[in-house]
């Protein structure tokens, strides 16, 4: 047999192994601390209840739940979905809703459909990694915009979009987890809200309004999405990930029915529809089980693990280190103090078996190489206290 060397598209190059992916895999060593995967704890999860669930899905809907199903989503799951939007406070109707492959597969459509090689979109300042993916293997630039612990600032989105438009290149759309970013666990103020929808209606672009953390607050504050505020120039995703599992691959969005209509025409093309056993069993855990509860049960999880974190923070961090307290969702940023060594962290944090995500892989020009972003979601509270131990005196032995 002979073998010929691949040869592979231009854009190949462009889907890199992503740092998050490899220290997953060092996440999994024995003895290791993860402070790194953004997993959500699925102890809370009512097991038996859910296995149920799963036996009763093939034994009652059966062939309709092994079968090829309409594109959009089935019609139930859809419902569900609708339920899970009304208690964020958004009344998306039936045709607006697409279901997708994970609300990862949303924004892979959406730019697929909106952004050609060259456009920039516009997203926070550090964003999601997996965003900057699904940005950068479709050849889009990306703009970055400060933020503080309020969210985007208004202001610098104003002089990034005049900037971008000076450049020539197009802007398809603006990306924001505004309510529990990933990384910065940071919440747009509802005046933040307000002015960022407005801005972007007055300049004609459309946003992209990421939300797969909204319902895992730990107070008692309504963040109204940005969708309920301006349904025709925002397009929602949301996912079942972070609030039942990540595991089915069910996520939706909800947008203006001419774009939902070319997003499920794309959707066919590239998965012909997403898993109908996942759909079934997210469908069956919001309309047979007591969603809402374990929403909240998982909430003051999080919670609880957020405080015993920023504790150990407290404890151990060298003088001079600052880090975000967000008031719901998974993660937090941590800054060092200027000067601080940090070439070789990773590693050494690696050998005293902590691991984090650097939070250069937040930024498209990998900048920011002083902040660690830091999850709080999936180790109990006596691991967290004793990675954030280890982590200081990684930081402290390279000094
Ligand atoms: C901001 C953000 N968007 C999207 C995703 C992907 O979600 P899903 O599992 O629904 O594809 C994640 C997962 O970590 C995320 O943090």
């Amino acid at each position: 047999m002979t073998s010929h060397p691949l040869a592979y598209a231009a854009r190949a190059a462009r889907f890199r192994p992503s740092g998050v992916r490899s220290v997953f895999d060092i996440a999994m060593r024995p003895g290791m601390i993860s402070l790194a995967g953004g997993s959500p704890d699925l102890s809370v999860l009512p097991r038996e209840q859910v296995a149920e669930l799963a036996a009763g899905m093939i034994r009652g809907a059966g062939p309709d739940a092994l079968q090829y199903q309409p594109a959009q989503g089935l019609d139930g799951t859809i419902e569900a979905i609708r339920e899970v939007m009304r208690a964020e406070g958004v009344d998306a109707a039936h045709d607006r809703i697409q279901v997708t492959a994970g609300s990862q597969m949303g924004l892979q459509v959406l730019t697929t459909l909106l952004a050609d090689p060259g456009d920039t979109v516009i997203a926070e300042a550090p964003t999601y990694v997996g965003a900057l993916s699904v940005f950068g293997g479709l050849e889009a630039r990306v703009a970055q915009v400060e933020i503080d612990e309020h969210g985007m600032l208004p202001d610098a989105l104003e002089a990034t979009i005049a900037r971008v438009r000076a450049t020539g290149s197009r802007i398809p759309f603006l990306y924001t987890v505004p309510t529990f970013g990933n990384p910065s666990g940071a919440s747009m103020s509802a005046a933040r809200r307000e002015a960022v929808v407005e801005l972007c209606r007055r300049e004609g672009i459309l946003i992209v309004e990421d939300n797969p953390y909204g319902m895992l607050a730990f107070d008692d504050e309504h963040r109204l999405p940005l969708y309920a505020r301006d349904p025709e120039n925002v397009v929602y995703l949301g996912s079942f990930s972070k609030i039942f599992s990540p595991g089915v691959r069910v996520g939706w969005l909800a947008a203006p029915p001419e774009l939902r209509g070319r997003v499920q025409l794309a959707v066919e093309a590239m998965t012909i529809h997403a898993s109908v056993v996942g759909q079934v069993l997210a469908q069956r855990f919001i309309t047979e089980t007591d969603w809402r509860g374990h929403v909240r049960r998982s909430a003051d999880v999080y919670h609880a693990r957020r405080d015993a974190l920023m504790a150990a923070l407290d404890e151990h961090m060298p003088p001079g280190t600052t880090w975000t307290r967000p008031h719901g969702g998974f993660f937090t940023v941590v800054t060092l103090p200027p000067g601080t060594p940090v070439d070789g962290l990773l590693d050494a944090a690696i050998d005293a078996r902590v691991v984090y995500v650097p939070g250069s892989e937040f930024m498209a020009d990998g900048s920011r190489a002083d902040t660690l972003r830091l999850a709080y979601s999936f180790e109990p509270e006596h691991r967290l206290a004793e990675g954030a131990r280890r982590l200081g005196e990684a930081i402290r032995a390279l000094g």
